[in-house]
């Protein structure tokens, strides 16, 4: 099968198209023919191996153990694994290649990938294999740090990129009100999205404004948490994706890492930070709501633009630019 194929970490000019033999399917995986795959800030990261602490984390040392990048994707079932009996060949299923969340390749540039079928969902006829492949890695992320339960009042920081999109979107379905906050360029997409109110990050501090929001959902971190309390309800919760811009912010060795280190430590005793005991939702039962979240039209994907797999470089230089207005895909 054709497949982009990463032998080393580096610039984006370490990936090739080449011929590879077929993935392995084990028992529980299922062989999807891939028809699009996403592409987002954590491909970047394994491709460059930076930052280095990701190296650590699983995704191989000197060079990436799994050679073929890309986390997520849509495709149509090829054929099963004796065990996975989900699924059938022909069926249309969208979903996320890695077993748990870890910082490494998933092998969803690829003709083909071989993917665990609980990670796996139907895809929702409604919408496209590009839309679909843009949600289950954003989309897990969110849900695993999105409050449960009802939201109210609250603020979306990077709110029209690939997890700010979503989680406008799902917030919005749980009832709340959003305050999106983004570049000059991204506030109609913001506002598209569904976020009630924007601010333009250009042109003011949304901690300095005298607003309190019950969630701050923060995606870019270029706020202290110190300075984003001020935007919080005395009972209200801060949340820290992180987003390093590329190696232009954070640490270059380890990243976020120290900055979500702290927060962890100070959720001990500060009722504004989620606990890092809370659970983490089961992939299936995730899978299961973003597709229905598809479904029902409470999520829409917006495609920025579609690269072929020959040119998934061009398409991570196109990312690294900031300049998309929505997500960028990988199609074969
Ligand atoms: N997308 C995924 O599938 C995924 C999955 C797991 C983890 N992650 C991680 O989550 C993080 C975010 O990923 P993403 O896909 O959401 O990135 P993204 O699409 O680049 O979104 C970030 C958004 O934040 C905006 N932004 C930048 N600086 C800002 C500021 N000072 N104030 C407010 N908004 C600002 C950006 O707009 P401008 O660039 O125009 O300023 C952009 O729209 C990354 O660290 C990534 O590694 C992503």
């Amino acid at each position: 099968m054709r497949a982009i194929v990463q032998e080393a970490y580096g610039s984006l000019n370490v990936l090739k198209l080449r011929d590879v033999p077929l993935p392995e399917v084990k028992d529980d995986e299922v062989l999807v023919r891939v028809r699009a795959a996403s592409v987002h800030p954590d491909v970047w990261h394994v491709v460059s191996g930076k930052p280095y602490v990701l190296r650590l984390m699983g995704s191989g040392l000197r060079r990436p153990k799994v050679r073929v990048p890309g986390t997520d994707m849509a495709g149509v079932v090829e054929s099963t694994g004796a065990n996975a009996t989900r699924f059938r060949p022909g069926d249309e299923v969208f979903g996320e290649t890695l077993r748990a969340m870890q910082w490494k390749n998933g092998g969803a540039f690829a003709e083909y990938v071989s993917v665990p079928q609980d990670n796996l969902s139907p895809k929702p006829g409604n919408v496209s294999f590009e839309q679909a492949a843009t949600v289950p890695t954003a989309g897990l992320i969110t849900l695993m740090n999105l409050p449960t339960g009802p939201l109210r009042n609250v603020l979306v920081n990077g709110a029209a990129g690939g997890v700010g999109g979503l989680a406008v979107q799902i917030a919005k379905a749980r009832g709340a009100t959003v305050t999106g906050v983004e570049h000059t360029s991204k506030l109609d997409l913001a506002r598209e999205l569904g976020a009630d109110h924007v601010i333009d990050y250009t042109k003011e501090d949304f901690t300095r404004l005298g607003t309190r929001y019950d969630l701050v959902f923060d995606i870019p971190g270029n706020h202290s948490f110190a300075a984003c309390r001020r935007a919080l309800t005395p009972d209200g919760t801060y949340v820290l994706i992180g987003h390093d811009h590329y190696g232009a912010t954070g640490h270059p060795v380890l990243g976020s890492v120290p900055r979500m280190v702290k927060l962890m430590a100070q959720s001990l005793f500060l009722r504004q930070l989620p606990k890092p005991t809370r659970a983490t939702p089961p992939r299936k039962e995730s899978m299961a709501v973003l597709a229905e979240l598809l479904e029902t039209g409470r999520i829409t994907p917006v495609i920025d633009r579609a690269f072929p797999l020959a040119e998934t470089a061009s398409a991570l230089r196109y990312l690294t630019e900031g300049t998309a207005r929505g997500r960028i895909v990988v199609t074969l």
